[in-house]
């Protein structure tokens, strides 16, 4: 009899990419905690997934955006066997940066940023006990390529910053965990079919049904799958749709240039 992998807690379960993990990971015999503000939509899924794949889904209702949310998250994060955290919550509070309402702004770090750390600080220790778990954080191409002319796309600039901090601190986080049996990943998805620009993040998107932004994008399953293959190869830096790793290498290449020059200092 193969042994359960354990358990598996997803934020941002709800919808989109985190809908379509947490299935993913359902249907390889995780049991799994979904996490999101939407408890119809949440409700649904688990009773989706318990009828497909015969295992244990738990459902936490949680505004990541609310510090006691967190640490309650956290709470549940930290005990009884959470084997694979997906950290991928996440709001857009897209807009030009001058008129940005403070809220909204807030809103957008303590998601994308603050939840994200807390809830992988809550995980590791426990995985560095047992010898073994995957953390895998969504970011996004745009922690990347935030800063080139913006169009299509809306003013991003807070957005962008927290992706780019995603992607710096799971990136570092590897390098910290090499040598332990733990995975570490940045998934860093390019414009996916999901309803994230169909809200700028204060509100959920209204609606029991999921539904796709107008943009389009690429399927969700393909991000998924695009992710467990390189948690596979242990790639720490996931492009999805990008064939050639040569970019992300010469990200670690420019990286060494840029400190090798700081280290000789002057001209
Ligand atoms: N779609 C894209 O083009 C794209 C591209 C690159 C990266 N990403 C990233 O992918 C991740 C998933 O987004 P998605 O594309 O799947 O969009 P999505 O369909 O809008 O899903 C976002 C998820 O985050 C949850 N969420 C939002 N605010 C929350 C809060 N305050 N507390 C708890 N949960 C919250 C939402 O649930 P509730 O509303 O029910 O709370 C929903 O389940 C995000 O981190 C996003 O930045 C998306």
């Amino acid at each position: 009899m193969n042994a359960r992998p354990g358990t598996a807690l997803v934020t941002g379960a709800s919808s989109g990419i985190g809908a379509a993990y947490a299935a993913r990971l359902a249907a390889q015999g995780w049991d799994t905690v979904l996490v999101a503000r939407r408890a119809q939509r949440l409700d649904d899924l688990a009773r989706r997934l318990r009828a497909e794949t015969a295992t244990t889904v738990e459902t936490v209702v949680a505004d990541l955006s609310e510090p006691d949310d967190v640490a309650r998250v956290a709470r549940r994060a930290a005990d009884d066997g959470v084997g694979f955290l997906l950290n991928n919550a996440g709001i857009n509070g897209y807009g030009p940066f001058a008129g940005l309402d403070p809220g909204l702004m807030t809103k957008v770090l303590h998601v994308n940023v603050l939840a994200v750390t807390a809830l992988a600080r809550a995980v590791v220790p426990a995985m560095l006990e047992r010898g073994r778990g995957t953390l895998v954080n969504v970011a996004s191409q745009l922690a990347f390529a935030g800063s080139l002319p913006p169009d299509p796309l809306p003013e991003r600039a807070v957005y962008g910053g927290t992706k780019g901090y995603v992607v710096t601190f799971t990136r570092t986080l590897a390098a910290e965990l090499a040598g332990t049996r733990l995975r570490v990943q940045v998934l860093c998805p390019g414009l996916t079919a999901t309803e994230f620009h169909r809200s700028r993040g204060d509100e959920p998107v209204p609606g029991r049904e999921q539904s796709v932004h107008e943009e389009g994008g690429m399927p969700v399953d393909q991000v998924v799958e695009a992710s467990l293959a390189a948690l596979d190869t242990g790639q720490v830096v996931c492009v999805p749709g990008l064939a050639d790793p040569a970019p992300v290498a010469g990200l670690a290449e420019a990286e060494r240039a840029i400190r090798a020059a700081a280290r000789r200092g002057g001209s």
